[in-house]
């Protein structure tokens, strides 16, 4: 848990429409009174932008571990030098991808052993845990057509089969499964305010909670 901050963690295959609800969930936010601070992972930081444009558009394959390992350095340095200060002041931070995203990715879709790549990560963070992660879900074959219309290009992660896609859904799903307390599950097939909305309950409640 944040110290005294809230984190909170979005998370969902590409095309799951993670950014527009991060976008609504942060303006409600400010509305509300609270300093907000939108962050993502890869390429929360300048180190971390040197290393999105590595694991994501290096032209040819990065080995297994060799990627997990780039995204576990981008988080560790994210973490430290402007998530848990963020927190330390008592912000909100509103954070595009975390763990669970390696996790998901890397554990499940490049089928490294899950716990490893979880606990290279609780290294790298120094066991940070966020308050709520709400995860977009998506069936793989509509998140490609999002995508479809949204991308003239795509990078490396997206490139990937339906196969890796279908696999980090079904990670995710499992790991929303293990950790109810944690995460929200919105099915991202739905109209974005319904979609908003529903963000907006659940951290509301958790807010109100403390
Ligand atoms: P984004 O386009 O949502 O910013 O995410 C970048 C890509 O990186 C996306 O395909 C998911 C992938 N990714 C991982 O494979 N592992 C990770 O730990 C993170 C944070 C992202």
């Amino acid at each position: 848990m944040s110290d005294t901050g809230l984190f909170i963690t979005l998370e969902g295959g590409d095309g799951s429409g993670k950014t527009t609800q991060a976008e609504l969930l942060g303006e409600w936010l400010a509305g509300e009174g609270r300093t907000v601070v939108r962050t993502r992972e890869p390429g929360g930081t300048d180190v971390g932008v040197e290393v999105r444009e590595i694991v994501l558009h290096h032209r040819g394959d990065i080995a297994p571990r060799a990627e997990a390992l780039l995204y576990a350095a981008d988080r560790a340095h994210h973490i430290a030098t402007v998530v848990r200060p963020a927190l330390a002041r008592g912000e909100v931070v509103l954070q595009d991808r975390f763990i669970d995203s390696s996790v998901a990715y890397q554990g499940a879709g490049r089928v490294l052993d899950a716990d490893e790549v979880r606990s290279l990560s609780e290294w790298a963070t120094e066991g940070l845990v966020p308050d709520l992660t709400v995860l977009l879900d998506l069936d793989a074959a509509a998140a490609r057509g999002r995508l479809d219309e949204a991308r003239t290009r795509y990078d490396r992660l997206e490139a990937e089969a339906s196969e890796f896609h279908d696999r980090v859904r079904a990670a995710y799903l499992e790991l929303a499964a293990a950790e109810p307390g944690r995460f929200l599950v919105v099915d991202a097939a739905q109209p974005v305010d319904v979609i908003a909305l529903a963000i907006r309950e659940r951290v509301a409640a958790v807010l109100g909670a403390r």
